[in-house]
């Protein structure tokens, strides 16, 4: 035996040592596939081993392709093994990385209803629970059933206080949910009991009290024997609902073209409750103004084809808006357009 020459199982001990110290180094995927090519690929290592098999002893050189190739085959098994180690790092840190199962999760951002639709809901519901129906209609109307069918005649000065949207020369936004007293009348025979909730616009310019859209809820009761104290009755009901139990309420003679006798209706200061001098709300008179009301018309009674002296109704109208002003003590109406979310959860 050639004592200066290495035997085979030397060399490839030293070699498999090398190439275990590497594949123990790579941290990546790549830095593997680097050190399969320097020791196993083509003109890695491994191709000058099997070349090197010439200068072995004489008594390694018969077997030392066969022992080559079985250390090459478990050198490939190690690679599989370390590479197979890899891939589930890789995965387990992108696992550390993105997603922890125990954090409280980031709740979605969710909508909230709009105050102005809890007002109009609660409100609707207060009479649907009386037997009223809610009815809904056009916001776009002939002067028909928004003047001439309500006694609001062509020339009558009353039309001035709708400062509204023409659309043609006889078509309109609607000033108001009047127009649902007709449309409605006209389908059916008394007894009639609705109410009209619904988008309003006028030409007003905007400040803390006016916007060109609101919504308004009309009311209409028609029967026989309809008087003036199912009105206040079912007002005071209503204002109770809406802001607590003590409220009380009070009219104002007024004029509306459509309604004989006509009043104004107020509620008791939800704030002060009539109590406070200085008060923001009310400026101190104890009363919030809500509305228009008053007995159906008999000129609106024929007009629907109703006989006057047989049936009697009241009606009433009013911002829901201003409600909301005074239910959630807010003092510019423009809050509940600006579509801030941090406004309109709060009031949710
Ligand atoms: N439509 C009136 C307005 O917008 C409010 C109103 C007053 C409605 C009296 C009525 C009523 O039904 O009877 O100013």
């Amino acid at each position: 035996m050639n004592p200066g020459a290495l035997n085979l199982s030397t060399l490839l001990d030293d070699f498999h040592r090398r190439f275990e110290a590497a594949v123990a180094h790579a941290t990546d995927e790549r830095a593997l596939e680097d050190v399969r090519v320097a020791f196993l690929g083509r003109s890695g290592e491994v191709t000058t081993l099997r070349r090197g098999i010439g200068q072995l002893p004489a008594s390694e050189r018969p077997n030392a392709g066969k022992v080559i190739n079985e250390a090459v085959e478990r050198m490939e098994r190690e690679l599989g093994v370390a590479q197979a180690r890899l891939e589930n790092r890789a995965f387990d840190d992108e696992l550390a990385q993105t997603i922890d199962v125990t954090f409280p999760s980031i709740p979605p951002a969710t909508g909230s209803i709009h105050p102005i639709r809890t007002v109009l809901r609660d409100a609707a519901t207060y009479f649907q629970r009386r037997g009223f129906a809610v009815v809904v209609g056009p916001e776009i109307e002939p002067e028909y059933y928004n003047f001439d069918a309500l006694n609001i005649p062509p020339t009558h000065p009353a039309r001035e206080g709708f400062d509204s949207f023409f659309i043609t020369d006889s078509m309109l936004l609607r000033p108001h949910t009047s127009p649902m007293q007709i449309r409605t009348m006209q389908e059916h025979q008394p007894p009639i009991a609705i109410v009209a909730p619904g988008r309003c616009y006028r030409r007003d310019a905007v400040d803390a009290r006016h916007l060109f859209q609101f919504n308004q809820i009309e009311g209409l009761l028609v029967a026989q024997g309809i008087h003036f104290g199912h009105l206040k009755g079912m007002l005071t009901g209503m204002c109770r609902e809406l802001f607590g139990e003590d409220q009380r309420v009070r009219f104002r003679p007024s004029f509306f073209p459509f309604t004989e006798p006509s009043a104004e209706f107020d509620t008791t200061c939800p704030k002060c409750k009539g109590l406070a001098d200085a008060c923001s709300m009310c400026g101190g008179s104890g009363w919030i103004e809500l509305g228009g009301s008053g007995m159906v018309h008999p000129n609106v009674l024929r007009e629907v084809g109703y006989d006057p002296d047989l049936y009697t109704g009241w009606a009433f109208g009013f911002g829901i808006e201003r409600i909301g002003l005074a239910r959630y003590e807010i003092d510019d109406i423009r809050r509940f357009v600006e579509s801030d979310p941090d406004f309109l959860a709060q009031l949710a």
